[in-house]
């Protein structure tokens, strides 16, 4: 009985109505558990599942497994029946977010002034709805026309124009491109925030920070900001935690694909659901959304151009290699491997934080239709997806403080990454002493020591 109600009241609260989204969350609080038998595992599947509780980690009732971290959002009118549930099975829990309504509202700032949205005081360390990031992009080409360009992408479901920005220093040199995106999925609003971040730092020292400089003379950079861009509207208006698009699915029933698993890669065979009330739906064919087909069509007519994808999300820390949808390693792995420890060391250097690599299958779950692996299986040598902060303390409502050294100890990865592949492709710049060339400087030492003897 308490149970039935507890459904009504938790649709109830999910209903976006005249109710502020800031009230929505109120008295929400996200719980850690670490299960430490099979039987709490299906009691906690049991009741994620019964209860439609928004699961942070693992995204799937099916993916907790014992011993392995579990962070849930419950919704206010059930945390005391979640929480006797727990205590009743002897399942111990820590209280990880008392209270999500109040980050969420420290999130997002009340006024808006129009000053904040021209460039030169363009404010990084917030977040920033959709109109914003619009205005942004326009006045980031205006500001640095010699640099910048901003280009259609596509259009969403909902009808909005997708664009992505181009830095390109001026050059008669051929070229090669480096891809990052931002944004696949709504909730995760750190990663918008670090695509401008990285714009901006890219405009501000490229001319004064001798590693930008560099791949600057070889490499293009294709800046998508929000891929997801209903979804991250409606993130904004009226869910903070959408994850997928916006697309109806039945006649309306239910909305939204996960663009995440949507790509042409294993598509549908492994960590989806078919089931469109999911979060991991993966759509009703391999690019079957208007956002991943944007995407996908661009990048394959400039595939042979294009050295390296790089796909910003959060959260939990990892950079993560192919695949996710197969444990069969990629032909580069080694070498996929050592650039993403080097990113990683990278990172650590600037605040201590810590950062797991590895391939995706291997290090955090399995899930196929990514973009990730489909940027690798057509060719694109290095692909990379970043689960920027945190672990788990704040997950997908990390506050505006940390946009600031999140993004500078992201910088540092991604610029190792792209100076890596430049120096790769574009070699003779550096002086490389390699162990021909000493074998070659050693012999011709002894041959000139010989004559003068
Ligand atoms: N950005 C990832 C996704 O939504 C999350 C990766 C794992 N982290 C987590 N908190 N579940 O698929
Ligand atoms: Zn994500």
């Amino acid at each position: 009985m308490w149970l039935f109600l507890g459904i009504i009241f938790s649709v109830g609260t999910l209903i976006p109505g005249k109710l502020s989204l800031k009230l929505q969350y109120d008295g929400d609080q996200v719980l850690h558990i670490v299960p430490e038998t099979f039987q709490q595992v299906q009691h906690l599947q049991h009741l994620c599942s019964t209860l439609l509780l928004d699961l942070w980690k693992p995204l799937q009732p099916e993916d907790i497994w014992a011993g392995e971290d579990l962070h849930i959002r419950v919704p206010a009118p059930l945390v005391q029946e979640v929480k006797d549930s727990l205590a009743q099975h002897m399942i111990s829990y820590r209280v990880l977010i008392p209270d999500v309504h109040k980050l969420v509202d420290q999130s997002m700032p009340r006024e808006r002034s129009n000053h904040r949205q021209v460039s030169e005081s363009y404010v990084y360390t917030q977040y920033h709805p959709m109109e914003e990031i619009y205005q942004w992009m326009s006045q980031i080409q205006k500001n640095n026309s010699e640099l910048v360009t901003q280009h259609y992408l596509g259009k969403t479901t909902e009808n909005r124009t997708m664009y992505y920005l181009q830095i390109s220093q001026p050059s008669d040199k051929t070229k090669k491109i480096i891809w990052m995106d931002c944004g696949i999925h709504a909730r995760e609003w750190i990663s918008p925030a670090f695509c401008q971040w990285f714009v901006k730092e890219i405009l501000q020292n490229y001319k004064s920070d001798p590693k930008i400089n560099r791949f600057l003379q070889n490499l293009d950079l294709y800046i998508l900001p929000v891929l997801n861009i209903d979804g991250y509207i409606y993130s904004w208006e009226k869910d903070r935690f959408w994850r997928k698009n916006r697309a109806p699915y039945m006649n309306g029933t239910c909305y939204g694909t996960d663009l995440n698993r949507n790509f042409n890669s294993s598509w549908g065979s492994v960590g989806v659901s078919y089931n469109c009330d999911s979060e991991i739906f993966c759509g009703s064919g391999p690019e079957s959304e208007p956002e991943t087909r944007a995407v996908a069509q661009f990048i394959k007519r400039k595939k042979n151009d294009i050295l390296c994808y790089l796909t910003i999300h959060s959260y939990g820390q990892y950079i993560l290699t192919p695949y996710g949808s197969t444990t069969k390693p990629p032909s580069n792995s080694e070498e996929l491997m050592h650039v993403a420890e080097k990113a990683a060391a990278a990172l650590m250097e600037k605040y201590g934080t810590s950062y797991k690599v590895g391939p995706t299958s291997l290090i955090l779950y399995n899930n196929s239709g990514s973009s990730r692996d489909w940027a690798h299986m057509i060719g694109i040598p290095f692909s990379y997806t970043f689960e920027l902060r945190d672990n788990g303390t704040y997950g997908f409502v990390l506050p505006p403080e940390q946009i600031q050294p999140t993004c500078e100890e992201t910088m540092l990865a991604v610029t190792t990454i792209i100076d890596y592949v430049g120096q790769k492709y574009f070699p003779g710049g550096a002086v490389m002493l390699t162990s021909s060339s000493l074998g070659l400087s050693l012999c011709l030492t002894v041959a000139f020591k010989w004559t003068v003897s």
